[in-house]
């Protein structure tokens, strides 16, 4: 049985990111998603610089596919994403802009972009990467141009353009208790405590198997997923890989199992765990090797779409009984 299927029957989503290109040109590419997903996110097309060429002018056309895929194959669709620092267009980051024109600015494009997909996007990652590595708020041009307070803008304004959609604070490094999710945990804590609509939170999980090893830190993992779920707020996992060096070995194929297990069974202890989601599904399409020179194959299927031991591990999970939760 498909992991589609084992999902959807826990209610949970299982899914990658998608890129359009191989989407549109590749048949395997676009069968292996429709049998074994159920839940989508386009990779790059929702970022203001492709959705948001120039200002006031919106081009949906590469978002639009994928969300058509999705509907039209019962899949969900994960929105990525409506404030970040990186993939910005030059116009927009170019300017200086005063705190209230940067507001509107923000109010105008989350309306627009969320606004478009509403109905269709079924939770977005509203504000992407806010926390840097020390815990503080990351230096980008939303808080010099706005200052603090544009996170609670970004999520009201979301919550405005989408009623029903949920609306996710994510963030990559921050899986473990350490003073990253700690400063995620101080900032979703304040927010709720204003009353800003915050839902959930997702955690990238790009690993390495010689990174954080969640079979050591799995208790420090699990304490954070409760940390967070006692907030109120719903768990993702949004953008999993492991990467390993190249060539791939059997014996670093079984761990980059053990690692995707690790992840997947933390999380299904956690009632209010609902989606997870990997950053492609493919080792042919992946980010990885164009960031980290000699690293790859971190994806549960290989090149040639063939299930590796990592897919295997997470069908394993799926197939579990329900731990009494
Ligand atoms: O579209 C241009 C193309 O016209 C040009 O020919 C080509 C030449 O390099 O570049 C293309 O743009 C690339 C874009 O992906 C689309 O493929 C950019 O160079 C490249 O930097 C960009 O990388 C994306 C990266 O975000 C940007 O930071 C990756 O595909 C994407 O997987 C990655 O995704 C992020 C998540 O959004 C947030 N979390 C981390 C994750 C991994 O970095």
């Amino acid at each position: 049985m498909p992991l589609r299927e084992l999902a959807t029957q826990r209610g949970l989503w299982i899914g990658p990111c998608v890129a359009s290109t191989p989407l549109a040109t590749e048949p395997a590419y676009a069968e292996t998603l429709r049998r074994e997903f159920n839940v989508v996110t386009p990779e790059n097309d929702m970022k203001w610089a492709l959705i948001h060429p120039a200002r006031g002018r919106y081009d949906f056309a590469r978002a639009d596919a994928i969300t058509g895929f999705a509907t039209a194959n019962g899949m969900a669709v994960h929105g990525h994403t409506l404030v970040w620092h990186n993939q910005n267009p030059a116009w927009l980051t170019s300017t200086a802009w005063p705190r209230d024109e940067a507001i509107t600015l923000l109010r105008e494009h989350i309306a627009a972009v969320a606004g478009h997909y509403a109905g269709t996007v079924a939770a977005w990652d509203v504000v992407n990467e806010a926390i840097a590595n020390d815990g503080s708020l990351r230096q980008t041009p939303w808080l010099d141009w706005i200052g603090p307070d544009y996170l609670a803008i970004a999520f009201r304004a979301a919550a405005e353009a989408d009623p029903q959609a949920k609306l996710l604070y994510n963030d990559y490094g921050a899986e473990a208790v350490n003073a990253k999710s700690d400063g995620i945990y101080r900032l979703l804590s304040d927010l709720l405590g204003a009353g800003v609509p915050v839902h959930g939170i997702g955690f990238q999980c790009h690993l390495a198997i010689d990174g954080l090893d969640i079979a050591r830190d799995r208790a420090s993992f699990a304490r954070n997923l409760q940390r967070f779920a006692a907030l109120g707020l719903e768990l993702y996992v949004t953008e999993m890989d492991v990467r390993l060096p190249l060539p791939a070995t059997a014996g670093s194929l079984a761990h980059q199992a053990e690692i995707y297990r690790g992840v997947l069974e933390a999380c299904l202890a956690q009632p209010a765990f609902r989606g997870f989601q990997t950053w492609g599904f493919t080792d042919k399409y992946s980010w990885i090797p164009h960031r980290f020179l000699g690293q790859g194959a971190a994806l549960p299927l290989d090149e040639h779409y063939r299930p590796k031991p990592a897919y295997d591990a997470l069908r394993e999970c799926l197939l579990a009984p329900p731990a009494a939760r």
